[in-house]
C-alpha cells in the first residue's frame, strides 16, 4: 500500500496500516523501505494497481510519465495493470486538461474508471464523486479476471453506436431526437460483462458509462460514422444508436436571425446522413461476423424488420414496436429476427433484452466454432 503526502493530510499511515493489515509505503527515498523492498518490486509485487482516488494532479502526472514521488514512480515502473479511481470537484473532472489526461490513459491501457455523479465535498453537484465501494470491488473483480476478460465473449471485440445524434442548424440549435440511449448502453455493458472488449459510440446522453466498456463520444451522424470506422475491425457490430436520417445541408457559422414577419417562411435545406449500419453490412472486407441492426416499428413489425435486414445487409434485426412507452421507457418488447425466422421476446427490461441479446451472440459463436471444429 502507497500512501502519497496529499493522502496523508486526510488519513495518517497508522490507520491505513492497521485497518489494512499491510505495510504502508510512503517516501520513495525512504532507507528502510528501500531495505525491505525497492520500488520497481513493489510495483511489481501485486496482481493490480489501484489509485483509488485518482486525483486530478496524480492522473497528469501519470498521463506525462513523472516519476516525482513513490506513487507515480510505482505506476511508471510497473508490467501489472493499472486502475484509477477519480475523485475530484466536477469542474475539474470536465476541465479539457484533465480529459485530455484521461484519454492519454486509457490510449496507455489504463482503466480509468468514471466517476460517480452527485452532490460534493465542496457543495457542487456532477461527476466527479468516488464511485461506490461496490462498482470499485466489481472492477477490481474484472480486471482480476484477466487482461481479456473471462466469459464467453472474451477474446470478441464488440462496436456498438447508442444514443441519439445532433445535427447542427448553427452554433446553437441543432436537430435530434429523443433516444435515452439506454439500450445501446445496456448491450454495451452485457457484451462487457461476458467478457466482451467494448467499443461504444455514443451520442449525447446523460447515462454513465458501463465499467470495463471504453465509450467514444461524438455529436452528428458523420462523427458516429467516423468513430465506428475507427474501432474496426470488430466481430459484432451492434446499431443501436437513432442515428438522425438527415442533416441542415448547411451549417451557420453564427446565429440565424429571425426576419422579423411573423409571416415569413423559413425553408430548411436537409440533406441525408449516412447510414451506418449498412455500410457495415455491406463490407467486403473486414464485415464484422455478426451485424445486427435495431428497427422502431409502429405496425407490421415482422414485414418491416425483414425489408430492413435485407435492406442494410444484416444478419439479424431487433425490431421493437415503438407505438407505447418504449423509447426512453425502462421497458421493451422486442422481436428477433434472423435470416432463419423470427422470435418474440416477452416484454421485460432493457438490461434483460441487452443480457439475453449478449447470451443469444456468444451461443451463436460457440456453435459456429464447435461447426467448425467438427
Ligand atoms: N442506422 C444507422 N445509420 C443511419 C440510420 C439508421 O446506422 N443513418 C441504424 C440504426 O442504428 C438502427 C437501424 O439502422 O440499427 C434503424 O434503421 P432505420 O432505417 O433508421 O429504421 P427506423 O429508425 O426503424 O426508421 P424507418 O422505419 O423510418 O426506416
Amino acid at each position: 500500500m502507497i500512501l502519497t503526502r496529499a493522502g496523508a493530510e486526510f488519513v495518517t499511515p497508522l490507520s491505513l496500516g492497521s485497518l489494512s493489515g499491510d505495510k504502508v509505503y510512503q517516501e520513495l527515498f525512504s532507507l528502510t523501505d528501500e531495505a525491505e523492498m525497492g520500488h520497481i518490486e513493489l510495483s511489481r509485487s501485486a496482481d493490480l494497481v489501484v489509485v483509488c482516488p485518482a486525483t486530478a494532479d496524480l492522473m497528469a502526472r501519470a498521463a506525462s510519465g513523472l516519476a516525482n514521488d513513490l506513487a507515480s514512480t510505482a505506476l511508471l515502473a510497473t508490467d501489472k495493470p493499472v486502475l484509477m479511481v477519480p475523485a475530484m470537484n466536477v469542474r475539474m473532472w470536465e476541465h479539457a486538461a484533465t480529459k485530455r489526461n484521461v484519454a492519454q490513459l486509457r490510449a496507455d491501457g489504463v482503466t480509468v474508471m468514471e466517476p460517480d455523479v452527485g452532490p460534493m465535498a465542496c457543495g457542487e453537484f456532477g461527476a466527479g464523486r468516488l464511485p461506490e465501494p461496490d462498482r470499485i470491488a466489481k472492477e477490481v473483480r474484472r480486471l482480476l479476471a484477466g487482461p481479456q476478460g473471462h466469459g464467453p465473449l472474451a477474446g470478441f471485440r464488440a462496436v456498438v453506436t447508442a444514443g441519439p445524434t445532433r445535427e447542427p442548424l448553427d452554433p446553437v440549435r441543432f436537430i435530434s431526437n429523443h433516444s435515452s440511449g439506454r439500450q445501446g448502453y445496456a448491450i454495451a455493458d452485457a457484451l462487457a460483462r461476458l467478457g466482451a472488449d467494448v467499443r461504444l459510440v455514443t451520442g449525447p446522453t446523460q447515462l454513465p458509462v458501463p465499467d470495463g466498456v471504453t465509450a467514444l463520444r461524438v455529436e452528428t451522424a458523420v462523427e458516429m460514422q467516423d468513430a465506428v470506422k475507427a474501432s474496426l475491425p470488430a466481430d459484432i457490430f451492434i446499431g443501436v444508436a437513432a442515428v438522425a436520417d438527415w442533416r441542415p445541408a448547411t451549417r451557420a457559422q453564427g446565429k440565424l436571425k429571425l426576419k422579423g414577419g411573423a409571416d415569413d417562411k423559413v425553408a430548411l435545406q436537409l440533406v441525408e446522413n449516412p447510414d451506418i449500419l449498412k455500410s457495415i453490412g455491406a463490407k467486403r472486407k473486414d464485415r464484422p461476423r455478426l451485424v445486427i441492426g435495431f428497427a422502431a416499428e409502429t405496425s407490421d413489425v415482422e414485414r418491416h424488420a425483414r425489408g430492413k435486414l435485407a435492406r442494410k445487409g444484416c444478419d439479424w434485426i431487433v425490431a421493437n414496436d415503438v407505438s407505447g412507452d418504449v423509447m426512453g421507457g425502462a421497458d421493451n418488447e422486442v422481436l428477433l429476427v434472423t435470416k432463419a425466422g423470427a422470435e418474440r421476446w416477452p416484454r421485460m427490461g432493457k438490461a434483460e433484452v441487452a443480457m439475453k441479446l449478449a447470451e443469444r451472440i456468444a451461443a451463436t459463436f460457440d456453435d459456429s466454432q464447435t461447426n467448425a471444429a467438427e
